[in-house]
């Protein structure tokens, strides 16, 4: 299986988490900044992983926040997809890991199929490495 994860990153921690889910699976992964995403990568791919931290108050990375509108039925409608982030569950627990919510109430409105519980990751993703190894096989 194909699996593409698309992320969004300030200071390199849902980077990370995109590198440990790819090293906790059996498939054929590429990893890609949502920078540099493109639509036919999108397409190609069986599953789309889409992965932002949480900025501001309850905001989009600042690069995802620049790509969601992008998520419509055109790209999205049908494709199996999973979302996840990292955040501050202690310093944000009102707004911890918002930008996973966004994306997903997002991604259902665009029709994709979302096929596993999402990812919310406080502090060092090496500390919650069960969690992601759990959410790699879900996939
Ligand atoms: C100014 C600032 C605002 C933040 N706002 C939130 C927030 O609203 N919700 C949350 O869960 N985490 C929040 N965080 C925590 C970041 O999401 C966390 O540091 C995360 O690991 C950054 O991931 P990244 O390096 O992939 O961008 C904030 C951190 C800073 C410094």
């Amino acid at each position: 299986m194909k699996v593409l994860i698309a992320y969004g990153s300030t200071t390199g921690t849902t980077e990370s988490i995109s590198e440990l889910i790819k090293q906790n699976m059996n498939h054929d992964v590429q990893i890609v900044n949502i920078r540099e995403v493109k639509e036919e990568e999108i397409k190609a791919a069986d599953t789309v992983l889409l992965g932002s931290s949480t900025w501001g108050y309850g905001e989009l990375q600042d690069d995802f926040s620049d790509y969601i509108d992008l998520i419509d039925s055109s790209t999205y409608g049908g494709k199996n997809v999973a979302v996840f982030g990292a955040g501050d569950a202690d310093g944000f627990a009102d707004v911890f890991c918002e930008a996973v919510n966004i994306i997903s109430e997002k991604l259902e409105s665009a029709g994709a199929n979302i096929v596993s519980e999402p990812l919310k990751v406080s502090g060092s993703p090496e500390d919650s490495l069960e969690n992601i190894k759990t959410f790699a096989a879900s996939i």
